[in-house]
């Protein structure tokens, strides 16, 4: 009783008005009370902390674990590794805020300690190798070898190690296949392929390894990673990339008057991206030849987006670094705020991705395939268009935006909000299921050849080119964000949305059965249309359940000249 009251207490007053009156009582009830008190106000504590740190904004967060990379080392280990002697030796420099292992070439140690001043001290205690028939170039980095004297016991337990792959495709359809509805299985998806915290701060940790080369040359440099490694749809496995941020070295402290000033006498270059390419080569030599861990580094300098390419086998991330590419970088925060705002984009964005990999409808190689990004905004688009919208336009939440939000890059627009209780949105009760299915149903009949998805006006708009597939760039909006994407790839892309909405209509599919994949795991088998078919697998005869959907499948067998394009223009729109 006294707990209940003291739950209502606390919901209504201060913490510190129920503490006065819990002074009134018997000094056995008092002490009760009090105990369950300061349970309750650690609980409240922890709460806030919670709803705190959800609350941060994408820079905040960008900030924090960039300066939590920065006090941190990664440190080869050997394999039978006495975790309480590594930590114990460690901890002479300074407290050990986190640390886990990992496996990539060997056992990893990832440390992060609570000051910058301990890597200090660590690094003085460490020497540079003395290496046998080579020469080592000496390069003081956070890239650590540990040497442990003498053969280890065996004895003590072994450190956990976290896992830094993604499940194949076998194990993730025998794992959907032990959940009960389509929903759990979206969302068991999305919780076993998306970035582990330890994933993320490696990542920060690589990029902040990296800056520690580039800082020789340009010391107020930042690298920052972009993309799916903070942008919230990461995959377990999912390649770095990077941006070498010099804003901070043209942010000048004089304020220009009408007296004396100073400025830097500059080499100049013929355009910024002149200038892009000369400091990424030097910067791509530099990885070269003296990053420790970076291999197979490729300078990419003739790319639309110049970039150097290259392996950090130490975290076996692939890594892409480029320069001047900040609207790349508001593209990561959009994305990060729309996969906040509702609890469905994410596991949506997920499956839309896993089964599109599943297809090779995207790819790891460059090509006229449909990209990770594209498909995102695809999802996006279609949540604005759902009824009642599920995702607020682009141009809305520019209008959200305060006064500090206000970012121009490059004579682009990118204002966005930043402070995600500014935005309302309307009440949406739809399943993952119904929208996934829904989505397949959407762009097996979208006119992509006459129609062009904008997610600013979150309207299709007329297509402004002849490309197969238009997907207006959200910040630099005269761009196509899938201008690579040829007639065949949009064609498969087609027949398969079409194919898994029919398949995700005929209840046999939504059944769970023990024996064979149901649900969202069928659709990660291989497709009718493209040879073995998912009928024949599946020994099940199923018909279509509506004669749009049939009528839908007939129309993939049409064969002539005609692109699925203009097949789908042809249909029905919803
Ligand atoms: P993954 O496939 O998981 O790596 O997804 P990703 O989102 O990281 O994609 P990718 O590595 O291909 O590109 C990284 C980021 O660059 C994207 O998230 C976008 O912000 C941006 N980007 C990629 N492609 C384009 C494009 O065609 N145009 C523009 N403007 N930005 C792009
Ligand atoms: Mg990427």
């Amino acid at each position: 009783m006294a707990a209940s009251f003291g739950v209502c207490r606390l919901h209504f007053r201060a913490l510190g008005g129920l503490d006065k009156f819990c002074l009134g009582l018997e000094p056995q009830t008092q002490v009760r009370f009090t105990s369950t008190t300061s349970a309750l106000k650690a609980q409240t504590e922890k709460k806030t902390a919670k709803a705190a740190k959800e609350s941060r904004t994408f820079q905040a967060i960008q900030e924090e674990r960039k300066e939590e990379a920065e006090r941190s080392v990664l440190i080869s280990c050997p394999p039978k590794i006495n975790e309480k002697k590594f930590i114990d030796y460690l901890s002479k420099h300074g407290t050990i805020n986190k640390h886990f292992f990992y496996n990539s070439y060997g056992a990893n140690a990832v440390v992060e300690f609570s000051s910058r001043e301990s890597i200090a001290s660590l690094k003085e205690s460490i020497n540079i190798p003395a290496v046998e028939h080579e020469a080592a170039v000496p390069f003081k980095s956070r890239l650590l070898s540990l040497k442990w004297p003498g053969s280890q016991s065996s004895n003590h337990p072994m450190p956990k190690f976290k896992e830094q792959s993604p499940p194949s495709i076998n194990e993730i359809t025998q794992l959907l296949s032990e959940r009960d509805t389509m929903d759990e299985q979206l969302q068991c998806l999305t919780e076993t392929l998306q970035l582990t915290e330890e994933n993320i701060s490696l990542r920060f940790l690589v990029c902040s390894l990296l800056r520690d080369i580039a800082g020789a040359y340009f010391p107020e440099c930042i690298i920052r990673p972009f993309g799916s490694s903070v942008n919230s749809f990461g995959k377990l496995g999912c390649d770095v990339d990077m941006i070498l941020d010099l804003d901070g070295i043209y942010a000048t402290s004089q304020k220009k008057g009408s007296g004396l000033s100073l400025e830097y006498q500059v080499k100049r270059g013929a355009s910024e991206r002149a200038v892009t390419q000369s400091i990424l080569s030097v910067i791509g030599k530099c990885v070269d030849q003296f990053g420790p861990g970076c291999v197979g580094v490729q300078s990419i300098l003739q790319a639309r987006c110049p970039l150097v390419r290259f392996a950090h086998q130490p975290s076996g991330f692939q890594c892409d670094l480029t320069a001047n590419n900040r609207v790349a970088m508001k593209s990561s925060e959009l994305l990060f705020l729309y996969g906040k705002l509702d609890p469905r984009v994410r596991p949506l964005v997920f499956s839309v991705r896993c089964w599109a990999r599943a297809h090779s409808i995207t790819s790891s190689i460059p090509g006229a395939w449909i990209t990770n990004f594209s498909l995102t905004v695809m999802v996006v688009f279609f949540l604005q268009q759902r009824n009642p919208p599920i995702l607020p336009t682009l141009d809305r939440l520019k209008e959200l935006a305060g006064p500090s939000d206000k970012c121009v890059i490059e004579g682009n627009d990118c204002t966005i909000v930043s402070d995600l209780s500014k935005i309302t949105l309307q009440q949406n009760t739809d399943t993952l299921e119904k929208l996934l299915q829904e989505f397949f149903e959407f762009y097996g009949n979208f006119p992509f050849n006459k129609a062009s998805i904008n997610i600013r006006k979150g309207k299709e708009q007329t297509k402004p080119e002849t490309t197969a597939l238009y997907i207006q760039n959200p910040f630099e909006t005269t761009l196509n964000i899938s201008k690579n994407v040829n007639a065949t790839q949009l064609e498969r892309f087609v027949a398969l949305c079409r194919e898994s909405a029919w398949l995700l209509q005929q209840k046999e599919i939504l059944k769970q059965s023990s024996d064979s994949p149901w649900g969202f795991a069928a659709l990660l088998l291989p497709s009718v249309t493209s040879g073995a078919g998912v009928k024949s697998r599946r020994k099940r005869k199923l018909e279509p359940a509506s004669s749009r959907i049939k009528n839908l499948l007939d129309s993939l067998k049409i064969k002539g000249g005609e692109t699925v394009a203009k097949k789908g223009s042809a249909n029905a729109r919803r």
